[in-house]
């Protein structure tokens, strides 16, 4: 870790995409980051980054990783939530098909965002962030903004859905405390699911967009944004 910053950032679902390009402008700008996910291979804090294991669909997995990442680097004032996944029914158009095991353990990942956010109010609350920003942020996607997700995608909805139930609710509980909370989906030019391969380019975005959401102030909690980081206004 190359800076004496009290500023420090846990991004939980950090990969080679969304997560490097954040933990990049995070570092540049001085903060310390911690980069978490299930294979990570434990890291000294001499290193540019702190790498934790975590899984994300594991509540105690959570709780531990904020205790190694606190303990090595600090509390921490900025957390991403950037872990999702799929998993597609063996029959792919019929959602019960797939089993109750994969079903629970997909729905996981949706309710780390609550333990996840729990960690991050009480890491925020420390006095020594009383004067920097304080963010929370769970990359999002278009699917919790309609009931109907097609039926491979439903375990990925039902996550989705579960963070901005709790990331709307949370914005409003702690807008006192100055602290905010960001569910940050890309979108089309027309507001949908990105274009093909616009994903694919848009980990520079996510870092420029993100970046932005925790210095400025507070703003509506469903921050849609296009590949060229411009705010997508929708009703
Ligand atoms: N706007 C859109 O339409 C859109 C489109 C695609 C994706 N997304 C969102 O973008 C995010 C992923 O983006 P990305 O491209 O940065 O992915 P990425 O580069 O694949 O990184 C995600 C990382 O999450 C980790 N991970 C997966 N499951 C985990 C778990 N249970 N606990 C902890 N870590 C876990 C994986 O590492 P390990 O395997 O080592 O755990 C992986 O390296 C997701 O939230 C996804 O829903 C949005």
């Amino acid at each position: 870790m190359t800076t004496d910053s009290t500023l420090v950032a846990f991004i939980i679902g950090a990969g080679s995409h969304i997560g490097a390009a954040v933990a990049a402008k995070l570092h540049e700008l001085g903060y310390k980051v911690a980069l978490g996910s299930r294979h990570a291979a434990e890291s000294e804090t001499k290193q540019e980054y702190f790498h934790v294991q975590v899984d994300a669909s594991r509540r105690e997995s959570i709780e531990a990783a904020f205790g190694t990442v606190t303990k090595a680097l600090g509390p921490v004032n900025v957390v991403v939530y950037n872990a999702a996944s799929v998993n597609i029914p063996p029959s792919p158009t019929h959602i019960l098909s797939l089993s109750s095991e994969a079903y629970y353990e997909s729905a996981a990942l949706g309710l780390g965002v609550f333990t996840a956010a729990k960690q991050a109010v009480e890491n925020f609350k420390n006095d020594i962030h009383r004067d920097h920003p304080k963010a929370f942020i769970a990359t999002g996607n278009i699917l919790p903004f309609t009931q109907f997700s097609p039926s491979p995608y439903h375990t990925l909805g039902v996550q989705k859905a579960l963070a901005t139930r709790l990331i709307a609710t949370a914005a409003q509980s702690y807008k006192e405390d100055d602290i905010k909370f960001y569910f940050a989906t890309l979108v089309s030019h027309k507001g949908g699911i990105p274009e093909p391969g616009e994903f694919e380019k848009s980990a520079q975005t996510h870092a420029e967009v993100y970046w932005d959401l925790i210095n400025k102030e507070a703003s509506n909690w469903d921050h849609r944004f296009t590949l060229d980081g411009k705010p997508y206004l929708h009703v």
